[in-house]
């Protein structure tokens, strides 16, 4: 894994931004896995900057989003999807018509999933998966346990991640039970992941992700196995880290190296 390491949640924003859209300039027809939470808001935020400055062209490319909540649909400010709507979506030219969200009013949501699956492969796969992670180490809602090898499905949220999201509704029993999410196997495809955290109720799950040992009950640890996956975090969510030097000492070898 590429850990680099932030001032602040500002920082990591702007990091991530750069990426994804460096990544989109070079290939206007880039695949997108998208995610929603607090996390990625500021981020967001700076690629429809950048689009209305005329930096940034979204007309070619295509997005799926990890999750959506069971039993909401886009209608409701608390889906994933008015949240896509409201952060990015409505705001640059990406054509409706090559956007994915997980359909949480689909009447047979297995098949829906197995839909989801066929038509990430119809695209030809996820080029930038970006990713936030749960205090409890989820990505996407991948819960504790969850198969590594795991495929878009209908999951039960974590009383942890139901805490958690409580704070997006007026109450705890708001929060829908269920959702159906990219599995870990189906992110895990992904050519790229990308993945921002921020803040110290992070750390511990940062932590376990990055140097704790690759099992089911941090399934954010699955991503030790991928190829190409790039943490971006701030330093509260790095303070638990024990190799918090050598990751910056490495970033600062690496850019040396690219750039003198
Ligand atoms: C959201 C998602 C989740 C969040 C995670 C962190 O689409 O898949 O895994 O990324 O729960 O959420 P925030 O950013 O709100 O802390």
């Amino acid at each position: 894994m590429n850990v680099i390491i932030r001032a602040d949640y500002e920082e990591i924003s702007r990091e991530a931004a750069n990426i994804i859209s460096a990544g989109l300039k070079e290939n206007p027809k880039t695949v997108l896995g998208l995610a929603t939470g607090g996390t990625p808001k500021e981020l967001y935020r700076r690629l429809v900057k950048e689009y209305k400055k005329g930096e940034l062209d979204f007309s070619q490319a295509t997005s799926f989003n990890l999750d959506e909540y069971v039993g909401l649909g886009s209608e409701n400010k608390q889906s994933y999807r008015y949240f896509m709507e409201k952060h990015l979506f409505s705001h640059v030219n990406m054509k409706t018509g090559n956007i994915h969200v997980p359909d949480g009013l689909a009447p047979d949501p297995q098949l829906h999933c197995m839909e989801y699956e066929r038509m990430i492969a119809k695209a030809g796969g996820i080029d930038f998966q970006l990713l936030g992670i749960g205090s409890d180490g989820h990505i996407g809602f991948n819960e504790p346990g969850s198969s590594l090898a795991s495929r878009t499905g209908v999951v039960v949220l974590a009383r942890e991640t139901i805490r958690d999201n409580s704070r997006f509704f007026d109450s705890e029993d708001q929060v829908p039970r269920m959702a159906i999410s990219m599995g870990l196997g189906t992110i895990m495809d992904a050519r790229k992941c990308i993945m921002l955290a921020s803040g110290e109720n992070k750390a511990e799950a940062v932590r376990k992700c990055i140097e704790g040992p690759l099992c089911a009950m941090t399934p954010a640890s699955v991503l030790q196995m991928h190829p190409d996956t790039t943490v971006i975090i701030d330093e509260a969510a790095a303070c638990k880290l024990e190799r918090r030097d050598y990751y910056l000492w490495l970033e600062k070898t690496r850019r040396k190296l690219l750039y003198n």
